[in-house]
């Protein structure tokens, strides 16, 4: 078979996942901001695939709507087993000729590069099994090999103790010529321990036929498949560790790894510095030689290059940071736009709002964007100098080179280059306190 064979790939993802003890179904839950099956899906596409079909129960169809872009469904109506979950995906695959990688919904931290490594085995095999040496072996499936090839696979509840005592075992993930699973498909039975159709048969079938099988070996971190949520959580912490080290890579300081977390889709540029407990939910940029002080939270933002955000920065979702802008502690910046080189330094909620260029909004200053009903806009031009404890009420408008003194409560806009003044003015009454003490 040539590397131009063309490939399709089929999750399968209609267990029932009972383990996690959850209303959502296992494969939607999340590790770094994306679900599990769209982990899945994704490294699956990076192949280019020509067709890819994920496998659902009737239990499982709410995740139709999180995978349709990517992948056509097929309903498997009973969760009958491995080998009976293909054959639905198999139906869609009808006119297809080429490759088939089987890949499980649960099992997210596979690699491309793992993957390719399978496609090229089928170039003289006519399956291609995942295998892995894990720490314990425990119930997985077991590899029985010579040499080169794999002449079966023995599941744990139907192996005897010499195969038990096998520690190379089975990921689930399968490459297959199509012709092949066309041919011994239809061929699995399900007369063994557990009443199921084991996809993993076909090797022994494939074999018996005269038939080569390879296998590839992988680490044991790669095919984590998550039953409950303590795998869950184990899994989270590898994707870190692989994130972390990935940006760290790229040119990223992270004074302490373990206490950055990160999405699957977060950029951050070079020579940025990152403090110790920092978050970045998904969709986060950061620019060049920005610098993040500890326990900021940022989601859905954009910082760009030279500033300086944090420490207990919390920047919220549609907000834009631009180039050499400074925010400093306790600053909540929500839906806005900071411009170049703003400065936001202490205490302060931004909300719905624009600062511009080089402005200067002192600590306490807060936008006053909702009125219990809608939401409305702050706008602040260019070089202004917004006084400690304003109000700004939106919604309001400052002009350019504005001064807003501090204590203010603003309710009516400010023209460029004025003095707004909005409190009681301060009376001193001479020598008061001596008359009181006598
Ligand atoms: C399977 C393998 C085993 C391997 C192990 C690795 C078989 C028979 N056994 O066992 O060799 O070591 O995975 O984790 O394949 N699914 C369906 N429909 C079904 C049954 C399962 O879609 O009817 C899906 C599940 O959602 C899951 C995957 O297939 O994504 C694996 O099913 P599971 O029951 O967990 O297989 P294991 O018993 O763990
Ligand atoms: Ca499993």
């Amino acid at each position: 078979m040539s590397k131009t064979e063309k490939t399709a790939i089929i999750v399968l993802a209609a267990g029932y996942g009972t383990r996690m003890k959850s209303d959502l179904p296992k494969v939607l839950h999340s590790i770094a901001g994306r679900s599990l099956i769209e982990h899945v899906i994704h490294t699956g596409c990076s192949l280019s695939p020509s067709q890819f079909v994920t496998v659902l129960g009737p239990h499982t169809r709410s995740i139709e709507s999180h995978i349709e872009a990517y992948s056509s469904i097929a309903i498997q109506e009973k969760a009958l087993g491995t080998g009976d979950a293909v054959k639905p995906a198999l139906q869609q695959l009808d006119n297809f000729e080429g490759n088939v990688l089987i890949l499980y919904g649960d099992t997210p931290l596979i690699k491309t590069e793992t993957l390719q490594a399978m496609l090229n085995c089928l170039e003289t095999q006519h399956v291609c099994v995942l295998g892995f040496t894990p720490e314990d072996p425990g119930q997985y499936g077991r590899l029985i090999t010579k040499g080169n090839e794999l002449q079966q696979i023995i599941e744990y509840k139907e192996a005897n103790q010499q195969q038990r005592d096998i520690t190379l075992c089975n990921s689930g993930v399968i490459a297959v010529r199509k012709t092949a699973l066309d041919q011994f498909i239809p061929l699995i039975t399900n007369d063994n321990a557990k009443g199921e159709y084991y996809l993993t048969d076909i090797i022994g079938l494939v074999t018996e036929a005269g038939l080569a099988c390879g296998y590839v070996e992988t680490q044991e971190d790669e095919v984590l498949g998550i039953n409950n949520r303590v795998e869950l959580a184990t899994a989270e912490r590898l994707l870190q560790e692989r994130l972390r080290n990935e940006a760290m890579l790229a040119g990223v300081t992270l004074v302490d790894p373990a206490s950055t977390f990160l999405s699957f889709d977060t950029k951050i540029g070079k020579d940025v510095t990152i403090e110790p407990h920092v978050h970045f939910s998904t969709g986060v940029t950061v620019g060049d030689n920005s610098y993040i002080k500890s326990y900021s939270y940022f989601e859905q933002c954009n910082i760009e290059a030279n500033c300086t955000i944090g420490p207990f920065a919390r920047i919220r979702p549609k907000t834009s940071i631009e180039s050499g802008s400074k925010v400093g502690n306790f600053v909540e910046i929500k839906n806005s736009v900071l411009h170049a080189n703003a400065k936001v330094g202490h205490l302060t909620y931004i909300g719905d709002a624009e600062i511009g260029e080089e402005t200067n909004i002192g600590a306490g200053t807060i936008t006053c964007n909702y009125d219990g009903k809608n939401k409305h806009k702050t706008t602040v031009g260019k070089r202004s100098f917004i006084g400690s404890n304003t109000a700004l009420v939106a919604p309001i408008t400052l002009g350019d080179d504005a001064f807003v003194a501090a204590g203010s409560t603003l309710t009516k806009s400010v023209a460029s280059e004025s003095l707004a003044i909005a409190r009681s003015q301060q009376k001193e009454i001479k020598n008061w306190n001596k008359r009181r003490k006598s």
